[in-house]
Order: C-alpha cells, then structure tokens, then sequence
C-alpha cells in the first residue's frame, strides 16, 4: 500500500506567538503540496494564532507535549482537551529532549499516547537510542522495547492512526544525520515490531518518519526508503529550507 509521506516540523522552544504569525506567512506558500502531509508542532502558547493563520492552506498544527491527565492541579501542565479546543490535531509524545530534560519515561510515554488517542488527537510518537547504545549493538532491541511500552493497551484501530519518529539521540540537532540505510534499518525493524503486535494491515498503514538533522541536502534520500514515511524535522523547520524538505522529490 502507497502510504502518503508526512513532514512535521518541531518549533521546540522557539517562536513567540507573534513571530510563529510571521514565519507561517513566509512559509505558507512554499510547503505547498498534493502528496505530503504537513504539520507544524509549536509551542502550546503559539497553537491559537498559528491555527488561525493556516485556515485554508494543507498544513496542520500540533502540540510539542501534553500531559496524561484530564485537567486538576498540575501547575504549567498543558491537556489533550486544551489542544483539541485551539485546534491542533497532532501531538509530539515523548521527545528525547522530554525524556532528557523533563523526566519522561517510556511508562509517562504510554499515558500519553493512551490519552491522546481518547480524545482524538493523533500522537507523532518518538523513539530513538543514544550513541552509546548504538556503539553496544543494542539499538533495535531497545526501539522495540520503547515501541512496545508506548503501545500497551493501545488497540489496533487506534495503532493505525499513530505516528512514530524514529530520532536517534546523537543526531538531533547535531548536524550528524543517520546514512539512509541505518534510517531504514531501524525503521523497518519498528514497522517489524508493530506487525507483530498489530498484524499486517496496522503495520501497513501507520506512518514511520525519521528525525535527526533532516534538511534540505539529504531529505530525498531518507525519505526515497521504502520504511521512511516522511520526517520529523527541528532546525530546518524554522526556516524557507522546510519548503524544501517537503517538496523533495
Ligand atoms: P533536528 O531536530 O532536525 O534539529 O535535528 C529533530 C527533532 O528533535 O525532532
């Protein structure tokens, strides 16, 4: 099955309201396409006014975080409903700078995405090993291990609308992006995963993207594998490069 690609750009902390107003403008007409999927992920104080300024265009807004519960007292958290309410339709889960910085677990992961999934918010799920681990040879075996905690109790139907970003830690943001094939290596092994859970048609369909220092130089190759549906992209989100990135064929 032809799956479409789905390019994501992940703001992080960057862009107040005003400014994310500006540089949607400027990119608005250059992400234009019929066959990729696009979605912004930006900070949550930034979803109302960038939900307004895509009206009428092919990109989607998404969250960068939320947490698990439904509302109460959880000072600064940010919830699934509050989301959905601005708008956004998508939701990054358990970045690795979440998990570095902010005490995410594979566990907090899985509340996540159960949430997310209860409300109707599609969950871009990331995964992804240090260099370290890819040095010990154990990088597959703990992909599968995040991907089978972030699925528990998640049902098929849900499974297939899932998003999952295959980051490998030492590439983010350094300029060292995975070779294409060690892109399609880990992302075939995760599509392998959730066959095994899930059966042929979930695996078939939900959608795989890599992350890590995507740009404009090496997207048509990471994206030309036939596991790699698309990418979760950081820097070069935030600039006219990201046009580029989702016209890159
Ligand atoms: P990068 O970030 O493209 O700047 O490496 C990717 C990410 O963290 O999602």
């Amino acid at each position: 099955m032809a799956r479409r690609k789905l390019v994501a750009g992940n703001w992080k902390m960057n862009k107040t309201p005003s400014e994310a107003v500006a540089l949607i403008e400027e990119l608005k007409p250059l992400v234009k396409s019929d066959d990729v999927d696009v979605v912004f992920c930006v900070p949550a104080i930034d979803i109302p006014a960038a939900v307004e300024a895509v009206k009428g265009t092919n990109i989607a807004i998404g969250g960068e975080n939320m947490y698990f519960e439904d509302k109460g007292a959880y000072t600064g958290e940010v919830s699934a409903d509050m989301l959905l309410d601005a708008g956004a339709k998508y939701v990054i889960i358990g970045h690795s700078e979440r998990r570095e910085y902010f005490a995410e677990t594979d566990i907090t992961v899985n509340k996540k995405v159960l949430k997310a999934f209860e409300k109707g918010l599609r969950p871009i799920i990331c995964c992804g090993e240090s260099l370290e681990q890819r040095e010990q040879g154990i990088t597959i075996d703990w992909i599968r291990q995040q991907i089978k905690i972030a699925f528990l109790n998640v049902t098929a139907d849900q499974a297939k609308r899932a998003v999952i970003a295959y980051e490998p830690i030492w590439a983010i943001g350094t300029g060292k992006t995975a070779t294409s094939d060690q892109a399609e290596e880990v992302c075939g092994a995760i599509r392998a995963c959730i066959r095994e859970l899930y059966g042929e048609a979930v695996a078939d369909q939900i959608i795989i993207q890599y992350g890590g220092s995507v740009n404009a130089g090496n997207a048509a190759e990471l994206f030309a594998k036939s596991d790699i549906d698309g990418g979760l992209v950081g820097g070069a989100s935030l600039k006219a490069d990201f046009g580029k990135i989702v016209n890159y064929k």
